[in-house]
Formats: structure tokens, C-alpha cells, sequence
């Protein structure tokens, strides 16, 4: 690998950094001794000092510690590692298992990523013979932006990387009390910028592994403890007791709340129905309660007012984003099960609408565009009942499981709100 630095497009002349060139030279060192006698070295994916790092470990478990934690990722990363111990066994896994596999994580588009990914990788890999070598190369991938793609050439090539994600952002606005919101573009220029000059063209990978361990251990959210912080003695936010300032964020725009009942249907041995949902849209191929849709309420009704009077068009693009949730919402499922509720009159309305008075109160669920609120609903069918309903499913080519709360969540691939559902 040659070790140079990357992207013409960050450079910065040395006046342009808050520090002395002093502070911004001793940075990678005290960092690197902090971490030598504190750091993680345990890590399962940790491949920084091994003598022939393996690239797929680093690109898998960096895609599952995008927005996870550490402390959950491992269980999940090992029966990753069992199941699919290389690129090529996750490329030609199904779907559905890579997504049982994933259930419970939330972000599922990072599970897709996952799996597109490891084909893009092992087409390149037919051709090649390797994995990519380059931070171009890496970043071609789905679901690999340019932090991630950083991480895996500087821990799983061991070339030269640099990384900037969340948790780098918060330590590097902190100790350069850099004000800029960091969701402009001008401050993520300025952030890579310092990234890139305090990280060492030799180590690099060992540096990356020491920010994400000060990021999660030290330079936490609240309550930094910057009293066993090697970056205490020039850090600016410190210097005004102002740590908590930073990182600087807009306010982001209220999510919309969306109402749905989670059909508990029971049959007469207690038994729930549970559908496989489809590939595509929301919890593609876990398995679900049938899903009826109530109703929704903006979040920026306002907002996009505002924007209406200077920019109609942007307007109505956001609502046809809208729209085209609402569609994929509602599976074919929950549409056949909904139709045949009301032919049977089992229900006195469409399930579309609020049936029952006496329901209990909705668990919460945030995804990342809308605040879900799922009623669950229990309806109980005779038998007759419940065969038909299985037979026109199937028919349908769904694929249907009866069976109870403990042993749906022992042997599906539930999402996490379904947990919260059946544990009330
Ligand atoms: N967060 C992102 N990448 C990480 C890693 N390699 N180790 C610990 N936390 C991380
Ligand atoms: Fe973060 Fe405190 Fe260290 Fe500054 S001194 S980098 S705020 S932990």
C-alpha cells in the first residue's frame, strides 16, 4: 500500500487550524499513549495489529457500528462471523436470513447495504482477486460512505485511512471549539480537514481505533471526563468549561407520527398470526403483526409552509415522498386480511380506522422518517376462520405462522417494536 495523504479536496494551509502546530503535532502521540495502557484491545473486530488483516471483518462490523454501539453489535457480529464467515457466504445468503440475522438491529437499509454490498465485493473480487485497495474502491460499495471507507484501508488493509465520523466530529469540534453546525457542508470540510492533518501516515489504523475509543469511553455526549483525557491541556471547549456546546447541530425538523394497529388475530389455541414481510419497504423479509394504517400527523406542517411561499416545487416533491410511504406501507397481506375482516364482519369497520375502544395504549417506535405508534389489537377467529384466512394468505403466496408470543420471538426474525408489543 503506499501511504500518502489522501484528498486534494480537504487540504488546508496550517493557519487555518485553531492550534499551534506544537498542539496539532502532539495530538496523534498523547492519544496513541492514552490508548496503549486504556484503549479497547479486545474487540472482536479489532485487526489493526494483526499481521494479516482481513477486510471483510473491518467493513462488516464498521457497517453494523454506524449506528449501533459496541456493547450491542458484539452478540450480533459474532452470529454474523458463525453464519457468514466470509464475503462470499454473506453474497449468497437469502435475503430473509441476512434479515433474521439483523432483526432487532433497527436501520435495515444497512442490512441491504450488507447484502449488495457483498456482491458488489465478490464480483470485484472474481475479477481482481482481492478486496479493494482503494478508499475509492471502498467507497463504490453500498453503504460505504467516506469515514467507513477510511477505516476499512487504514484497520483492514492497513494503508492509509482517516476517519470522521459522529463520534470523531464531537471530539475534533471540541478540542478546536469549531462552532459550525456539523450538518453543513462547510464544517464537514473543516473537520475532515483537521481529521486528515492530525492523523499519522504511519498507524493510521491504530489512530482510528484510539479516536473511536475516546469518542465512546471519554469524549462521550454528556459528561466527558475530561479530567483522564490526554487532550485536556490545549482543549479549547475545556478551557471555557463549554464542552457541552459542542458538537454544534440545527435542530432537526420534527418527524411525523404515524398511527397503525398491530393485529394480534388469534386462533383458538392461542396461537397469533404472523406474516413474512415482503423484501422490499419497512422490515423487508422479518416477520411482522398484520399492519393497519389509522392515520398520520406531520411533523413540519409549518416548516413546509414556509418553504412553500419561495419554493412550491420542493413542496410537493416532499409530499410525494409522503405518499409513496403510505403505499408501501400497507402490504398485500394486510390488505387481503383487512378485505376479508370486513366480508366476515369481524370487524364493524375497515381495520383502516380506530375499531376498538378499549385498546390498550400504543408502544412508540422511532424510525428514522416518522415516530411510529402501533396499537395492538387482539381478535380472536374459530377455526373455520382461521384456516380459510391461512389458505387465501398462502394462496397469495405469503408465507404464515400461527404461533405464540414466546415462540415467535425464539424462532422469527422479529424487529424490535414487535418485541416491545408482545412483552406489552
Ligand atoms: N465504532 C465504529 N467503529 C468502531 C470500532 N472499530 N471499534 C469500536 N467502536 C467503533
Ligand atoms: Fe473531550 Fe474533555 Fe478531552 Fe476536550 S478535554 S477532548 S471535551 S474529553
Amino acid at each position: 500500500m503506499t501511504k500518502t495523504k489522501p484528498s486534494e479536496k480537504y487540504k488546508s494551509s496550517e493557519e487555518s487550524f485553531a492550534h499551534s502546530t506544537q498542539s496539532l503535532n502532539t495530538f496523534a502521540p498523547r492519544l496513541l499513549a492514552w490508548f496503549a495502557t486504556n484503549g479497547r484491545h479486545d474487540l472482536p473486530w479489532q485487526q489493526h495489529q494483526t499481521d494479516m488483516p482481513n477486510p471483510y471483518i473491518v467493513w462488516l462490523s464498521e457497517v453494523m457500528l454506524q449506528q449501533t454501539q459496541v456493547t450491542t453489535v458484539l452478540p450480533y457480529f459474532a452470529r454474523f462471523m458463525t453464519s457468514f464467515p466470509t464475503v462470499q457466504d454473506l453474497a449468497a445468503a437469502e435475503w430473509d436470513v441476512i434479515a433474521e440475522h439483523w432483526a432487532g438491529m433497527g436501520y435495515y437499509a444497512r442490512a441491504r447495504n450488507l447484502h449488495k454490498g457483498a456482491k458488489q465485493l465478490v464480483e470485484i473480487i472474481d475479477d481482481t482477486g482481492d478486496f479493494p485497495q482503494t478508499l475509492e474502491g471502498w467507497e463504490a460499495i453500498s453503504g460505504v460512505g467516506p469515514s467507513t471507507a477510511g477505516a476499512i484501508v487504514a484497520m483492514g488493509l492497513h494503508g492509509y485511512g482517516v476517519i470522521c465520523d459522529g463520534n470523531v466530529k464531537r471530539v475534533l469540534t471540541r478540542w478546536a471549539a469549531i462552532d459550525g453546525d456539523i450538518m453543513k457542508s462547510a464544517t464537514t470540510k473543516e473537520l475532515w480537514a483537521l481529521a486528515i492533518r492530525l492523523t499519522p501516515v504511519e498507524h493510521s489504523g491504530l489512530f482510528a481505533q484510539a479516536m473511536m475509543d475516546m469518542g465512546a469511553t471519554l469524549c462521550v455526549r454528556r459528561n466527558p471526563n475530561c479530567a483522564a483525557c490526554p487532550l485536556q491541556a490545549d482543549c479549547l471547549a475545556h478551557a471555557q468549561g463549554r464542552e457541552m456546546d459542542y458538537p454544534v447541530k440545527a435542530k432537526k425538523q420534527p418527524k411525523p407520527s404515524k398511527f397503525s394497529n398491530a393485529l394480534m388475530i388469534q386462533n383458538s389455541n392461542g396461537e397469533v398470526l404472523w406474516l413474512q414481510r415482503p423484501d422490499n419497504g419497512i422490515w423487508g423479509g422479518l416477520w411482522s403483526l398484520p399492519l393497519a394504517f389509522i392515520k398520520k400527523i406531520e411533523g413540519a406542517v409549518k416548516t413546509a409552509n414556509t418553504v412553500a411561499e419561495d419554493k412550491p416545487s420542493k413542496v410537493a416533491s416532499n409530499v410525494k415522498a409522503y405518499e409513496q410511504v403510505y403505499e408501501t406501507e400497507f402490504t398485500t397481506a394486510e390488505q387481503i386480511i383487512d378485505e376479508w375482516l370486513a366480508k366476515n364482519e369481524l370487524v364493524t369497520k375497515s381495520v383502516t380506522h380506530d375499531l376498538f375502544a378499549d385498546a390498550p395504549a400504543p408502544i412508540k417506535h422511532s424510525l428514522t422518517h416518522f415516530h411510529w405508534y402501533l396499537t395492538p389489537q387482539q381478535l380472536t377467529l374459530n377455526d373455520h376462520q382461521a384456516q380459510e384466512i391461512t389458505k387465501i394468505l398462502q394462496a397469495a403466496e405469503i408465507n404464515v405462522n400461527w404461533l405464540n408470543a414466546s415462540e415467535a420471538q425464539e424462532t422469527l426474525g422479529l424487529p424490535r417494536a414487535m418485541v416491545k408489543i408482545i412483552e406489552g
